[in-house]
This record gives C-alpha cells, structure tokens and sequence, in this order.
C-alpha cells in the first residue's frame, strides 16, 4: 500500500492506503475523500479532479499527457504544481505523496 496525504482547502488532511495500479482520483473517492467530483470518471475528459501535487513530488507523478494540458487550461486556478488526480498512477514510488485539493471544482 502506498500512503497519501490529500489536504482540503480547509486545511482538514487525510493520509489513505493506496492501492498499486489505480489512480489517485480512485483512490481518494474509494477513502471518501471529499473535494474531488471525477465527473467523467477518468477519461481526463472533465478536469474536476484537479489537484495541487506538493512540489517535491512534481517529478515522480509524471509529465502532463496534452490532453491533461488542454483540461486544466480552463482552470483559473492552474498552477505548475497542477494535476489531474485521474491521471496519476498510484505507485510504490509516490509513498509519502502529498496533494491538495483545489478550493472548488469546476
Ligand atoms: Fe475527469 Fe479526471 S476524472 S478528468
């Protein structure tokens, strides 16, 4: 299992157990993490599952796909720590990854 840290807008952190092989979109909805909607359910096709990665873990989520890129241009709030939680993969490599959830989805 890998450990996740996931901090609200409000501050409120919660630290799950992530399974290998899902994605960080899934593994926050299955811990009833709030603040991640995932309309679409994954297929990078929505953006409301964005999420700020911590900028220590920037390098070890990945690179942005351009589909992602296109997604989270209409975010007023993108930022270079930007990502879609659906498009990161949960590995062994990302325990201690901390997130945090944008102030709303959209
Ligand atoms: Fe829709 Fe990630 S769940 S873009």
């Amino acid at each position: 299992m890998t450990k996740i840290t996931l901090i609200e807008y409000s501050g409120t952190d919660h630290t799950i157990d992530a399974e290998p092989g899902v994605s960080l979109m899934q593994a926050a909805i299955d811990n009833g993490i709030p603040g991640i909607d995932a309309d679409c359910g994954g297929s990078c096709a929505c953006g409301t599952c964005h999420v700020f990665v911590a900028e220590e873990w920037l390098a070890a989520t990945g690179e942005r796909s351009d589909m992602e890129e296109a997604m989270l241009s209409i975010r007023p709030d993108r930022s270079e720590q930007s990502r879609l939680s659906c498009q990161i993969e949960v590995t062994d490599a990302l325990d201690g990854l901390v997130v945090r959830l944008p102030e709303f989805q959209m």
